[in-house]
């Protein structure tokens, strides 16, 4: 595997092929004027027949920290899907900030325009240090490839400590990826994306497998996070859910069921008829 490709599929940072350093092209504005930071509307995905999503409509706000429940198949990760490029909707519009059209992006254009994307197993570099890991994150942002090999600036080191203390690793900078624990190796993950500075962050299921302790903690991290980024965390978690504090957006069978806070959706009967009621 290539540094291009481990950029391209674990990162997601495109390189533009015709620059000499790998260099990638520049980010484009996004344009929050309306703080709005994603807004899909009538999206459907089918699979053989089977509607995935169906007329899905949902708008984040710039900041929002939104979580996203329901039942197993309702469609969360096909939403996310949708939004990273990986699945192309059969019908309805996405768009990243007012002006961005996620149908006119490449998978590796709509990371790099500011998308990070989490999936619930952790994919760091096992046999990197905890700082190695940041480090290889943040020099693809920084648009020079051979620093690969160059010494860090203060500046950059600082940066990497800083988001190595955020994600609860300030402890664990030289040790190698591995080693760490689910937690910890889940954190790592999310520091690599912040490396790229996100606009926007999906999150399936970040706190499965996670300690109670190690759940906790990342609620703490996400709502610390808010604000600068804008968050959209699938989970089924409710004492996380709960600590998180947001939003709710309920789905089933590919549309949107409920939104509220956790008291009116927790008070919905028919979300306790399809989710909570189980
Ligand atoms: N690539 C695919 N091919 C066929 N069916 C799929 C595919 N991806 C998802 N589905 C189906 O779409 C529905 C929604 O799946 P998914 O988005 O993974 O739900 P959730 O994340 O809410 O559990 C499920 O019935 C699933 O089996
Ligand atoms: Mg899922």
């Amino acid at each position: 595997m290539s540094v291009r490709d481990v950029l391209r599929g674990i990162i997601g940072i495109e390189l533009d092929e015709n620059d000499p350093f790998g260099r990638p092209a520049r980010r484009r504005t996004l344009d929050i004027s309306h703080n709005v930071i994603l807004y899909l509307e009538d999206i459907t995905v089918s699979f053989d027949g089977f509607k995935a999503l169906n007329k899905l409509n949902l708008t984040i706000d710039a900041g929002e920290l939104r979580c996203i429940i329901g039942p197993n198949g309702a469609g969360k990760t096909t939403m996310m899907d949708v939004v990273t490029g990986k699945t192309r909707p059969d019908s309805g519009t996405a768009f990243f900030g007012q002006s961005i059209d996620l149908a006119s992006l490449t998978e590796a254009q709509i990371a790099h325009a500011g998308v990070g994307r989490k999936f619930q197993k952790p994919t760091v570099f096992e046999r990197h240090s905890a700082f190695g890991n940041l480090e290889l994150a943040m020099t693809a942002d920084k648009r020079a490839l051979p620093s690969l090999v160059a010494r860090l600036r203060d500046e950059e080191r600082d940066r990497i400590a800083d988001t190595l203390r955020l994600i609860g690793l300030g402890g664990e900078a030289d040790r190698p990826a591995g080693l760490l624990s689910h937690g910890q190796k889940q954190w790592l993950e999310i520091g690599m994306l912040l490396m790229q500075d996100p606009r926007l962050l999906l999150l399936d299921e970040p706190v499965a497998g996670m300690t109670d302790d190690e759940t906790m903690r990342t609620a703490e991290l996400f709502v610390s996070l808010a604000g600068k980024h804008s968050l959209v965390v699938v989970e089924h978690d409710m004492a996380f859910i709960e600590a998180l504090g947001g939003r709710i957006t309920v789905l089933h069978e590919g549309a949107v069921l409920a939104e509220g806070d956790l008291a009116a959706v927790q008070n919905d009967p028919r979300v306790i008829e399809v989710y909570l009621g189980r």
